[in-house]
């Protein structure tokens, strides 16, 4: 039986991100191939022996690369249809008050370089293919893209960036190109943060007890894997599944938007509230301390 991504050619920026690489196996399983550009070779380690797969490393806030990038789908697969938005950094929830003003003005730039730019300039130097092949931009947004606390205020910024670059694109592409983004929720990776800071050396996933923290918080009481997402990437790049969405995204992170005032969960009685209250509350005096 053919794949939902049946002779689809896809563009993956950042693809090497934790979040992405069972996307990228998934697209290759439906029947499309792929280009991956990340500035981590280790991470693109990973597709080391992949049929169907080109790993470029490259710098994605660069023209050049993505240039690269773009002609490598053109020459090998001979098209370019899908292109899906990966790179990130993050800032650790860091508060305003705590980034040193002589640094805020770099990591500002790194923020929003490698969130915001890599994306855009992405889709820009990507443009004709899309266009001409009636092909689809899928970005990565956050549950920062829609609430508050799911970093500090650069990594939200960034996010709200993205998702208003989605909004803007689906109405600038139609009715040639669909733009959509999936919205993953706290997700146990590799995810460091800006050099102008130091975070580069921190993981998102080495924080004390982030598990119990990303369950704690979030309604359905995932702790979502990156493997969650991929069906979300496959829906809409698949004008099969989703001819007729575009300009949307799919916010997968387990409801947070639904949260309670008090309770996180409907279902939380007052026993488990009074669990939950004691375990956030270790937390927060652990993150404090
Ligand atoms: N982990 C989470 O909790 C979480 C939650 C919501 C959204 N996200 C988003 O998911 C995406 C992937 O993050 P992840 O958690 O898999 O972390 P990750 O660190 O594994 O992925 C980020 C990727 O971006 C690449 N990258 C960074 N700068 C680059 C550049 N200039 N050029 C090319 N590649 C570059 C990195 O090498 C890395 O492979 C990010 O956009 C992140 O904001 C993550």
């Amino acid at each position: 039986m053919a794949g939902l991504l049946e002779g689809k050619v896809a563009y993956f920026v950042g693809g090497g991100a934790d979040i992405c690489r069972p996307t990228v196996k998934k697209f290759v399983e439906e029947g499309a191939k792929v280009v991956v550009l990340d500035i981590s070779p280790t991470k693109l380690s990973e597709f080391n022996g992949m049929r169907d797969v080109i790993t470029i490393v490259g710098d994605a806030t660069k023209l050049e690369d993505n240039e690269k990038a773009v002609k490598a789908a053109v020459d090998n697969f001979g098209k370019l249809d899908t292109l899906v938005g990966c790179s990130g950094t993050w800032d650790f929830f860091v508060r305003i008050w705590n980034i040193p003003k002589e640094k805020f003005p770099a990591m500002f730039d790194e923020m929003f370089s490698i969130n915001v730019k890599t994306y855009l300039l992405a889709t820009r130097v990507a443009l004709d293919q899309l266009i001409k092949n009636k092909g689809s931009v899928i970005y990565t947004v956050s549950n920062a893209g829609f609430y508050s606390a799911g970093g500090g205020v650069l990594y939200t910024a960034t996010k709200f960036a993205v998702r208003g670059s989605i909004i803007q694109l689906a109405y600038e592409l139609a009715p040639d190109v669909r733009v959509n983004g999936v919205a993953p929720g706290g997700t146990i990776t590799a995810l460091s943060g800006p050099k102008a800071v130091g975070m580069d050396k921190n993981k998102l996933k080495d924080l004390p007890k982030i598990d119990e923290v990303i369950k704690l918080i979030t309604p359905l009481q995932t702790v979502p894997k990156p493997e969650d997402y991929v069906w979300s990437y496959v829906f809409l790049a698949s004008e099969k599944m989703s001819r007729t969405v575009t300009g949307e995204i799919i916010e997968a992170h387990g409801g947070l938007g639904i949260r309670g005032l008090l309770e996180v969960y409907g279902m939380q009685t007052p026993e488990r509230f009074k669990q939950w209250a004691d375990a956030a509350y270790q937390i927060l005096k652990m993150y404090e301390g």
